[in-house]
């Protein structure tokens, strides 16, 4: 990632100054139709919302005279050196309705801005596409659903073209999104080869997850895929104590706090006020991304501070993807990259390990 101007000039001559000007760009350029698949949560979207309100409520508290002149703001998470303590989200299914390049153009900005991808196995292209494309491609994001033996063998898959994590995910059904029954919206077949083989796009992969025939997941069954996986699992959706617990105990190595920004089920609670509990049940040691609600720089300090080591760029990372393909997601990195940097600087913090709870105002 080439080094911005990190000092007082607000000059820049870059295309987009800010995150802001970045969503208007995305906002011109996609339809109605797009922009709501982009944004849309479950029931009244009252979690989606949530999720960003909450972080409006943890205030910093900035003392006078401690503030660091150059923060570092590289962090080590999963055995990756990250420039920042951040990764792209999985987002797949669609993903081409922002840009044809979707999670290619994703991992070369990610590889750009000094960071990795977690790559959906619901993405227009194949998992070795995107693998091919950048070595930032590190992480698969692959659904428990189906056959146990199809997701082994996907795992194989993904071990193969050179992933080192599952990103492990789940989703029982299919989920409430009004406006895109308003919209009367279905995710396009996104063309080949996606990861179904010939003739199979991301689409069949949904159908089959509403399949009620197919055998159902539990704990059980997680936990035998992930003992029987040749990569190591780090499991995705974890909102409580229990689920952290539960997840680590069928041979988790790392969590993912994540509520799909809203996008699975409404009415649970934002994300961001999950994390401490999540924190305080798995111990120090384990390794924690957190996603849902992140949209600038102190938003990362915030979720640092809270217990994770890195946080996942969602719906962000789109908007930079739809305003201008690959630029586009390596500008929204970069500004947030330099958002976090001052965030720490004036919190008195010079690197990201210095981030605790010590940083927020005691109401
Ligand atoms: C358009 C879109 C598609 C998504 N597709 C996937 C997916 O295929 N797999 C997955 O694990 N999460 C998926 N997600 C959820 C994201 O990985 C992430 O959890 C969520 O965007 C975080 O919320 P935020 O974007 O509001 O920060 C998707 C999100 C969006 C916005």
């Amino acid at each position: 990632m080439k080094e911005t101007r990190r000092d007082d000039r607000y000059a820049t001559s870059e295309k987009f100054a800010t995150l802001r000007g970045i969503r208007e760009a995305a906002r011109r350029k996609l339809s109605d139709t797009s922009w709501n698949y982009l944004h849309c949560g479950t029931g009244d979207e009252i979690t989606a919302r949530d999720n960003v309100a909450a972080f409006d409520r943890y205030l910093f508290d900035a003392p006078l005279f401690t503030g660091v002149k150059n923060p570092d703001t590289r962090t080590s998470v999963l055995g990756y050196e990250l420039s920042f303590p951040a990764f792209t989200a999985p987002f797949g299914g669609g993903e081409t309705l922002f840009h044809p390049d979707g999670m290619l153009a994703v991992g070369r900005a990610a590889h750009a801005a000094g960071i990795r991808q977690i790559v959906p196995v619901a993405a227009a292209h194949s998992l070795e596409e995107v693998r091919a494309a950048s070595p930032a491609a590190a992480i698969f994001q692959m659904t428990f659903c189906g056959e146990e033996t199809a997701v082994i063998d996907m795992i194989h898959r993904a071990k193969d073209a050179g992933y080192d994590y599952i990103c492990v995910t789940f989703s029982p059904i299919r989920q409430w999104r009004e406006r895109m029954m308003e919209d009367r919206f279905s995710i396009p077949g996104q063309g080949e080869p996606s990861n179904f083989g010939p003739g199979k796009s991301d689409i069949a992969m949904l159908a089959e997850l509403l399949d009620f025939t197919k055998p159902r997941w539990g704990w059980d069954e997680a936990a035998r895929v992930i003992a029987a996986s040749p990569l190591p699992c780090i499991v995705k959706g974890i909102g409580s104590r229990a689920d952290a617990y539960r997840a680590l105990k069928a041979g988790a190595v790392g969590l993912y706090v994540s509520n799909y920004g809203g996008r699975t089920v409404d009415r649970v609670p934002a994300a961001i006020d999950t994390l401490a509990d999540v924190r305080e049940e798995a111990g120090p040691d384990v390794p924690i991304i957190f996603d849902s609600g992140i949209r600038r720089g102190s938003d990362i300090a915030t979720a640092i501070a809270l217990g994770a080591n890195a946080v996942a760029l969602g719906r962000i990372a789109a908007l930079g993807l739809a305003a201008d393909g690959e630029a586009g997601v390596k500008r929204v990195l970069e500004l947030l990259r330099d958002e976090f940097w001052t965030t720490l600087g004036h919190l008195g913090c010079s690197s990201v390990s210095e981030l605790s709870p010590h940083i927020f105002r005691r109401r």
